[in-house]
């Protein structure tokens, strides 16, 4: 399918035909789950519902929450099941989600994924969830975690060698000076694959069993891949 058959599907940007429902971007740290919900947001006007950025408002605002989550996320490992689970019901109850969200780093483990199920399950008015898994190589993966940088006022997603801003280290968009995760380094990025392999990788098994699931080539311009997601997408709501 064409990226215009595409928009006739699901809908261009303030034209929107067809509620996306829940849709979940799956894949390992880096694979560019973050770049390509702002893409899904632009074009549906649904909410990116990102539990790695929930989890760093949490711990930069010192909650009882971040301070729970605080060492874990240092260390690459997962927060327990029962903080992530509940700072998502939270959030899943706030009225912009209802024609859809795409969620992105969730579900991380076999519980959360029977927690979302159960959670789906009990409002009838929910489409069926659709998940898309991007896949990159490790090598690939190690570079861009190690070049993020994003704008903390904006949000907007760099990569110092692959998605440089136009002045070194400022926003494209406000100029604001770019930051670093504390948790891209390449020590925390090997236990943060770790805890991808052992933990995620049978929740991917989970949704290609389950039917309504595509894999997506991420090792693609950022417009491709958005491209690819989104066919994905139309295909499974289809
Ligand atoms: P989280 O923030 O979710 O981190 P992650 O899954 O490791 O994913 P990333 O945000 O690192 O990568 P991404 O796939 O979004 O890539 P991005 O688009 O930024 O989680 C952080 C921590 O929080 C976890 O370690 C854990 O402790 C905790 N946590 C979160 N959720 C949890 C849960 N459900 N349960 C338990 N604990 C949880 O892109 C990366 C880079 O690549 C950027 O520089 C970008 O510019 C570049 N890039 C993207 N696409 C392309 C492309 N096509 N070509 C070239 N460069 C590209």
């Amino acid at each position: 399918m064409t990226a215009a058959a595409t928009d006739a599907h699901v809908g261009s940007k303030g034209t929107q035909k067809v509620a996306p429902g829940p849709i979940l971007l799956l894949g390992a740290p880096g694979v560019g789950k973050g770049t390509q919900a702002k893409e899904l947001m632009a074009k549906w006007g649904i909410p990116q519902i990102s539990t790695g950025d929930l989890l760093r408002y949490h711990r930069d605002h010192a909650t009882p929450l971040g301070q729970q989550a605080k060492e874990t996320m240092a260390a690459g490992k997962l927060v327990p099941d029962e903080l992530v689970t509940r700072m998502v019901a939270e959030r899943l109850k706030q009225p912009d989600t209802a024609a859809g969200y795409i969620l992105d780093g969730f579900p991380r483990t076999l519980n959360q994924a029977e927690w979302l199920d159960r959670h789906l399950a009990a409002d009838a008015k929910t489409l069926p969830v659709i998940a898309v898994s991007i896949q990159v190589g490790y090598t690939q993966l190690l570079r861009r975690i190690t070049g993020r940088r994003s704008c903390p006022v904006c949000g907007t997603i760099y990569n110092i060698c692959l998605q440089p801003p136009r002045v070194d280290e400022k926003c494209d968009l406000d100029g604001t000076p770019l930051v670093r995760r504390s948790d891209d380094t390449e020590e925390v990025f090997q236990e943060r694959m770790r805890a991808y392999e052992t933990q995620t990788a049978p929740v991917v098994e989970h949704y290609r069993a389950r039917g309504r699931f595509e894999e997506v080539n991420g090792d693609q311009p950022v417009e491709k891949v958005a491209v690819d997601v989104m066919t994905a997408v139309a295909r499974l709501r289809g």
